[in-house]
């Protein structure tokens, strides 16, 4: 850890929000808690979606499907990542000495990554597609889906090492 994101992380830990978050006992498991329901809502979207490029639910036009799920998604987003930060400041010394939430962060900004390329490519010419979508398309759900089911691995995992 370089000395400047050391010092960062000592000032983001002194913030009153950061001891509020050690100092009551209800309030890190409260915020803890909307964590989970933001990406049980992200993840449930982006995964119902990924379900649908790869096959399942071909009755339901593919970006009908994504006008009703993207909000939810990107909607979401400003559950987890606020409640993520506030989880983060209540010990980020640690956290940044850890190998597992590196690894969480990488991977969110992968997911990311592959659902912009996904959104920028196939997902242009969904209208036109074949009841079986292009194989690229098939490719990002699946990348997508297991990016997600690493990345909330990893959450999990952060209270073991
Ligand atoms: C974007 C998608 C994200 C997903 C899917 C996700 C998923 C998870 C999961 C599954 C847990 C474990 C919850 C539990 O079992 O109690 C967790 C905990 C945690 N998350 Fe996230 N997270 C995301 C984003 C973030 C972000 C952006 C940050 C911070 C910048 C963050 C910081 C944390 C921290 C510090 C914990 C540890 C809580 C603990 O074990 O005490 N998360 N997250």
């Amino acid at each position: 850890m370089t000395p400047v994101l050391g010092d960062a992380a000592k000032l983001a830990a002194s913030l009153p929000l950061a001891q509020a978050m050690r100092e009551h006992a209800w309030l890190y498991p409260a915020v803890e808690t909307l964590h989970i329901v933001g990406f049980a809502v992200l993840v449930g979207a982006v995964a119902m979606f990924d379900l649908r490029v790869l096959g399942f639910g071909r009755q339901l036009p593919v970006k009908a499907l994504a006008r009703h799920l993207l909000p939810w998604s990107v909607g979401s987003m400003l559950l987890v990542v606020p409640t993520g930060l506030l989880l983060f400041v209540a010990d980020p010394l640690a956290l940044l000495a850890n190998r597992v939430f590196l690894l969480k962060l990488g991977l969110v900004a992968v997911a990311g990554l592959n659902a912009l390329a996904f959104h920028a490519g196939p997902y242009r010419q969904a209208d036109g597609w074949p009841p079986r979508a292009p194989a690229r398309a098939m490719l990002h759900a699946l990348l997508s889906l297991g990016l997600w089911i690493a990345v909330i691995a990893c959450g999990r995992l952060l209270a073991y090492f």
